[in-house]
Formats: C-alpha cells, sequence, structure tokens
C-alpha cells in the first residue's frame, strides 16, 4: 500500500538536536509501546551517543503487558533505562527521576564534592510525531509550564520547561521522523495514527489492518466484532464486521468509508484488546 507521506529533511533538526545536547544531563526518548521499533528514529542512537538516556514505552495501556516487558528487557543497557508509562494519566511518571538520580549518579556526585547543593536535572525530550510528546510534557508541569525564557546558547526560542520535581525539560527541536520508507513501519504507523488519515486511503487501510489482526490476534478480532469464523481473505472479514456494525449503504452494500473509520478509531482506542503490533527478538526469555 503506498502512502504518501513526505517527511522533509531533517539536517536543520538533527543539528539543533546536536547543539542544544550540550545544555542537558540526559535525553528522554518517548516511543509508542505499540510499535516500538517502528516509532523510533533511525538517526536516534548516533545523535544521542554518550548520554545517559531513558526511553519512556508510552501508550503502555494499549499494549500487551508480556511484549512490553520483553522490549524493557531488550532495550536497558547500563547507559539506558526504560519505563513503561501511561502519559495520559500519568503512570509511570514517577519512575523518571529515580531512573535520571541513577543514571546521572556520577555526576552529581563529583558536582556535590564542589560543593554544589541544589542540582537541576536537565533533559531533551525527543520522539517522533504522535507518540506523546505534548501529553508528557504537560503531564511533568501539571500545568505549571514556566517560561525561564530564553537562555544563551539554547537555539532560537527554546525554551526549558520547569517541574515541580528539580527536573527541567527541553522539548525537541524540530521534527524527527520516524524511518518511514519500509512498508510495514509505514502500515504500523498509520495504524496506531502516527501518520494522519487525510492523506491515506483509510479503507485500505482498515483492509491491512484487518489483514495483519487476523494472523497476530485472531481471537481479539472475533470476540470485538462478534464473528464465528474468521475467511482466508481479509476483504471477507472485514466485509463480515462491516454487516456485523450495519455499516452498509442502501441495497444492502458495505459502505467501506464508515467501516473502516470505525475499525480504525476502535484499533487505537484499544477497544479491540491490548495488542503490540511488534514484539523484540528476546520475548521467549520474558
Ligand atoms: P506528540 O506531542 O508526540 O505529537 O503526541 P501528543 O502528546 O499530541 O499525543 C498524541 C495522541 O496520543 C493524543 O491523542 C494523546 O492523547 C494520545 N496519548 C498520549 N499519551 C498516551 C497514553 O499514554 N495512552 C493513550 N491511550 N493515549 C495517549 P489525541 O488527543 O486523540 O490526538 P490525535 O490522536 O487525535 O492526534
Amino acid at each position: 500500500m503506498a502512502i504518501n507521506w513526505f517527511p522533509g529533511h531533517m539536517v536543520k533538526t538533527k543539528r539543533e538536536i546536536k547543539e542544544n545536547l550540550k545544555l542537558v544531563d540526559a535525553v528522554v526518548e518517548i516511543r509508542d509501546a505499540r510499535i516500538v521499533k517502528s516509532s523510533k528514529n533511525p538517526d536516534i542512537d548516533e545523535l544521542c551517543a554518550g548520554k545517559p538516556r531513558i526511553i519512556l514505552l508510552n501508550k503502555s495501556d494499549l499494549t500487551d503487558a508480556k511484549i512490553t516487558k520483553a522490549w524493557k528487557k531488550y532495550l536497558t543497557n547500563e547507559n539506558t533505562t526504560v519505563i513503561e508509562v501511561n502519559a495520559l494519566k500519568g503512570e509511570g511518571l514517577k519512575n523518571i527521576k529515580p531512573a535520571l538520580l541513577s543514571l546521572l549518579k556520577e555526576k552529581h556526585d563529583r558536582l556535590k564534592a564542589k560543593g554544589l547543593v541544589k542540582i537541576t536535572t536537565r533533559v531533551m525530550v525527543v520522539g517522533i510525531p504522535n507518540v506523546g510528546k505534548s501529553t508528557f510534557i504537560n503531564k511533568m508541569a501539571k500545568n505549571n509550564i514556566a517560561k525561564t525564557g530564553d537562555r544563551p546558547g539554547v537555539t532560537k526560542s527554546k525554551q526549558w520547561i520547569k517541574t515541580s520535581i528539580g527536573i527541567e525539560l527541553m522539548d525537541t527541536p524540530g521534527v524527527l521522523w520516524p524511518k518511514f520508507e519500509d512498508d510495514t513501519v509505514a502500515l504500523n504507523l498509520a495504524f496506531t495514527g502516527a501518520i494522519k488519515d487525510e492523506i491515506m486511503d483509510t479503507e485500505e487501510l482498515a483492509l491491512n489492518l484487518v489483514a495483519r489482526l487476523q494472523e497476530t490476534n485472531p481471537e481479539l478480532l472475533m470476540k470485538r466484532y462478534k464473528l464465528t469464523e474468521l475467511k482466508e481473505e481479509p476483504i471477507d472479514n472485514l466485509d463480515a464486521i462491516a454487516r456485523k456494525r450495519g455499516a452498509l449503504i442502501s441495497g444492502g452494500q458495505i459502505d467501506y468509508n464508515r467501516i473502516a473509520a470505525i475499525l480504525l478509531d476502535e484499533f487505537r482506542g484499544g477497544k479491540i484488546g491490548n495488542i503490540s503490533l511488534e514484539e523484540p527478538p528476546n520475548i521467549e526469555e520474558v
């Protein structure tokens, strides 16, 4: 399926991130826990090399808990802490400060030895569109977004967002795009709403979603739409779902536009079930 999505180029954003990284102690990288691989910016490792990192697996309320746990294990290393969160409800966010303190312990010990008493931790929040950056920042700031104004060296009008727990956040300067060239990645991004529906053929997208779910989560699909069986052809299953939902036009024809909207909306809202679209390689170990 062709998804016409033009990312623009990232040279400027990457340069600005590099410049601003000098001003922060650590990076908080947000990913969509449903598509941990597809929601990764391809340049992020290189860009943030050497900086302590926290990866937030956001929207974990929508995923298969076992798979999210496996991703956590897979991505954790001595320089990276992985935390499952639900930024919308604020779940898991309390684990961020202790994780930062632990990652930055040596640095903080050095500062304390020099006599510094009050240490503020500055972090840059990065992530591709739709992973929940704004939701996260707002929740952390709890509506206390304080404009601390421009500081020397901070690119253009970047502002620090103060939180009440001694952490200052900087939003990504510019937009970080995912690696969308790959068909599966593009579909994953589209299924989860990271690519806006307006620029896609939603009917084809919904058909692709049925094709995917009948392979990976057939029981959930059957249960949600009260289907007694699944046919081999995704179109037959989409038609059956449409009939169950009464998405029909006069003459009993399927209203594909309507059923596509229903299906995508219900999937994105977690109504079909807790579904992770990607698994890490170590899933069997967890
Ligand atoms: P961004 O700044 O990274 O682009 O993401 P943003 O915070 O705008 O969040 C994108 C969508 O994801 C929003 O949905 C937001 O409510 C939702 N979201 C963020 N965190 C969570 C979470 O932990 N769990 C769930 N279930 N949803 C979350 P939206 O307002 O409906 O926007 P849209 O999808 O219509 O654009």
